[in-house]
């Protein structure tokens, strides 16, 4: 038997109609935050995304040749391709643009629980404002969203500042190795790494910033350092809101796009892969052939929020079950689209089967039946039951709608 490629998933109903309900109240959210739905393209040119991260991200995508020799990629996140819809279409719009989405994303990574290959994100970018208030604006979205999804989770909020100010005499290059290496909290070849370039006495100065748990004592590590007084009032404002967040300095996230304002969420209840949210402020559209526009955003993972989230209790309108001898066929088909402009979820039998058969099948899947054989044709009326409990009333076809309802 064939089967599905591997780090991908299939989704029956029942898990659909979970996904669609916490999609809606995320939308929701966003929505009340004056943010609106976009949609760019599954496939993109590849440049978009070598541009910043250069030719080794290759390896991480989805990446093919089309029929004209086109260069391309499966979008593996959603920021590259919303910022270069930004510059093709939307230059003009009236700034800040308040944009959300939920993309399915493509990433070449080696699948196990909770990481697979095509996941959906639900993120959000804010384009063109570039001050606390955006910043604090973006960590708060993200806040809203994830409690409406019913997840529970702890934030950690940091600024790339204070380690940049660290970080100031070295390399473009140096810089980019160090933070990767902090990143993955890899001490002993961030102290190698450190000695190689020749400023040994920055470990101590790096492994005390992210121990830092106030920006007090992030000043005492690294003293005063540019953009402190944006952070401060940033997180002035996320405390004004009574946020729940804790301050972690050493975030600097995989993703090399990001500028200064960084944060993470981390579900509860899920296991290794429980990063459940990531963003940031970052700036990419001068790299795409645009001016120099300071955005921010974040990405949520929306698989992970479904399965940290569990269960939802769904309201489902009842659905009515069809049943026909033949007599009956074209008056059932009729009977069914009533229902349906009245707004009734209605099944028509579609098999040649006995009523008894029909019947036996109608108990699995609704809770209600309407039976239409040759008397009912005759004197223009259907029989209701109530599949759980047996009754059954005849009613006229004018009367149906109220009845079932
Ligand atoms: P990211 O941290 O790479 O950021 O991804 C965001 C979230 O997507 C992660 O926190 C995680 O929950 C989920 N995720 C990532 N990879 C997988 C996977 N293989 N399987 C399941 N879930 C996954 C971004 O993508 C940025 N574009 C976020 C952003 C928007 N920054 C600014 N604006």
């Amino acid at each position: 038997m064939l089967q599905k490629p591997r780090g991908t998933r299939d989704f029956l109903p029942e898990e659909m109609e979970q996904r669609r309900e916490i999609e809606m109240r995320m939308r929701r959210v966003a929505g009340l935050f004056g943010y609106h739905e976009v949609l760019t393209p599954t496939f993109e040119n590849q440049e978009l995304y070598t541009i910043k991260s250069g030719e080794g991200i290759i390896g991480e995508m989805y990446t093919f040749e089309d029929k004209g020799g086109r260069k391309l990629a499966l979008r593996p996140e959603g920021t590259a391709a919303i910022l270069r819809m930004y510059l093709n279409e939307a230059k003009v719009l009236p700034k800040p643009i308040r944009w959300c989405y939920l993309l399915d994303c493509y990433r070449y990574e080696r699948p196990q629980k909770g990481r697979y290959r095509q996941f959906w994100q639900f993120g959000s970018e804010l384009i063109g404002a570039d001050t606390a208030a955006g910043d604090a604006e973006i960590i708060l979205l993200a806040d809203g969203l994830l409690r409406a999804a019913g997840v529970r989770f702890s934030l950690q909020v940091g600024h790339l500042a204070p380690m940049k100010h660290i970080l100031l005499d070295l390399g473009e290059e140096d810089k980019k190795r160090v933070m990767a290496l902090l990143d993955k909290r890899s001490f002993d070849e961030l102290e190698a790494c450190l000695n190689d370039t020749g400023k040994p006495e920055l470990y101590d100065k790096l492994t005390a910033l992210i121990e830092c748990t106030t920006i007090d004592e992030a000043k005492e590590v690294c003293g005063d350092f540019p953009g402190m007084e944006r952070m401060e009032e940033m997180l002035g404002i996320l405390d004004s809101q009574k946020l729940e967040y804790s301050l972690n300095l050493g975030i600097v996230r995989g993703l090399d796009y990001y500028t200064g304002m960084v944060f993470e969420g981390f579900a509860e209840n899920l296991g290794a892969e429980n990063q459940i949210i990531g963003g940031g402020s970052y700036r990419l559209a001068h790299l795409f052939g645009g001016e120099d526009t300071p955005s921010c955003g974040f990405g949520i993972g929306f698989d992970r929020v479904m399965v940290s989230r569990g269960e939802v209790e769904l309201k489902r309108d009842p659905l009515v079950a069809i049943l026909y001898t033949q007599e009956g066929q074209k008056r059932a088909f009729e009977v069914a689209g009533m229902l349906r402009r009245e707004g009734i979820r209605t099944e028509i039998n579609l098999l040649d089967r006995g009523v008894g058969a029909q019947m036996k099948h109608a108990s699995r899947t609704a809770p209600y039946a309407i039976l239409i054989g040759k008397n009912e044709v005759e004197s223009g009326t259907v029989t209701l039951k109530n599949l759980a409990s047996g009754d059954q009333v005849e009613c006229k076809l004018d009367d149906l709608p109220g009845e079932v309802r």
